[in-house]
């Protein structure tokens, strides 16, 4: 396998232009400096409250990026609209509560399997790649493989916010453990969410780790160290860091 790709999540580019009301920074622009400095795609999440992220960025984005271009998404009817039009490489189910800061726990497949099969359906129809962000847990990734998802993305959450060194400890093998059964079942593995540079070593040694989806903590390092910078400093981690390579 190829080494695991970095794409960027680039929300709080429109986090920051959304505060204004006003048209910079723009996550197009945005993009171009991520790709043009190692990044190998681009994610954006399209939140029903439309908080960062608008319609018209995702169109716009379609047309520039050139890596892959994943767009993380519930599964509400106007969304599902919008991705079928914009038509990305790959599509990542996410659970949304309005009131969340962040996409706070992964997805209940098992609960909505047969809605996730049937939008799975959808976008395999165009072509589109479906992931599907859970909670590393086995029976998650065994609803995952049922439903019929070519990837699972892993939340990395708990890692990243585990303090102590047991639950760190802890994290990392519940992740390890899902990444090993989900290669087994013949899914392909991503994983993202609060990864940094200083936490994200370890989760490169996942089975099958494909791409990592990383974004407020490049977006927040961005401030002060520019993004091109703080895009190649990630993409230097996770080449100099993936077994794979
Ligand atoms: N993966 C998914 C499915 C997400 O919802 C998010 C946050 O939008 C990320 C990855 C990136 O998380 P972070 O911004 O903490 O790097």
């Amino acid at each position: 396998m190829p080494g695991t790709i970095l794409c960027v999540n680039i929300d709080h580019i429109a986090t920051l232009r959304q505060a204004r009301g006003e048209y910079e920074p723009d996550p197009v622009e945005g993009a171009m400096i991520c790709e043009n400095n190692g990044a190998d795609g681009i994610t954006v999440h399209l939140r029903e409250d439309r908080r960062h992220i608008q319609d018209n960025d995702v169109f716009a984005l379609r047309d520039v990026v050139r890596g892959k271009f994943n767009l993380e998404m519930a599964m509400s009817d106007d969304i599902i609209e919008v991705a079928k039009r914009v038509v990305p490489d790959q599509i990542t189910l996410v659970p949304e509560k309005r009131a969340e800061l962040t996409t706070e726990g992964g997805l209940d497949v098992a609960k909505n399997i047969s809605r996730i099969r049937d939008v799975i359906k959808v976008f395999h129809d165009l072509n589109v790649l479906v992931s599907l962000f859970i909670e590393p847990d086995v029976d998650i990734v065994s609803a995952s493989k049922d439903a019929g998802a070519d990837f699972i993305e892993i939340h990395t959450g708990r890692y990243c916010n585990a303090v102590e060194a047991e639950d760190v400890k802890r994290e990392l093998e519940r992740m390890t453990h899902a990444a090993e059964y989900a290669c087994n079942a013949g899914l392909r593995v991503n994983a993202g969410h609060g990864l940094k540079f200083n936490n994200v070593v370890p989760v490169l040694s996942l089975a099958g780790l494909e791409e990592l989806n990383i974004g407020h903590s490049i977006i927040s390092n961005a401030v002060f160290m520019g993004l091109p910078e703080a895009v190649r400093k990630m993409k230097k981690i996770i080449l100099d860091n993936s077994p794979g390579i």
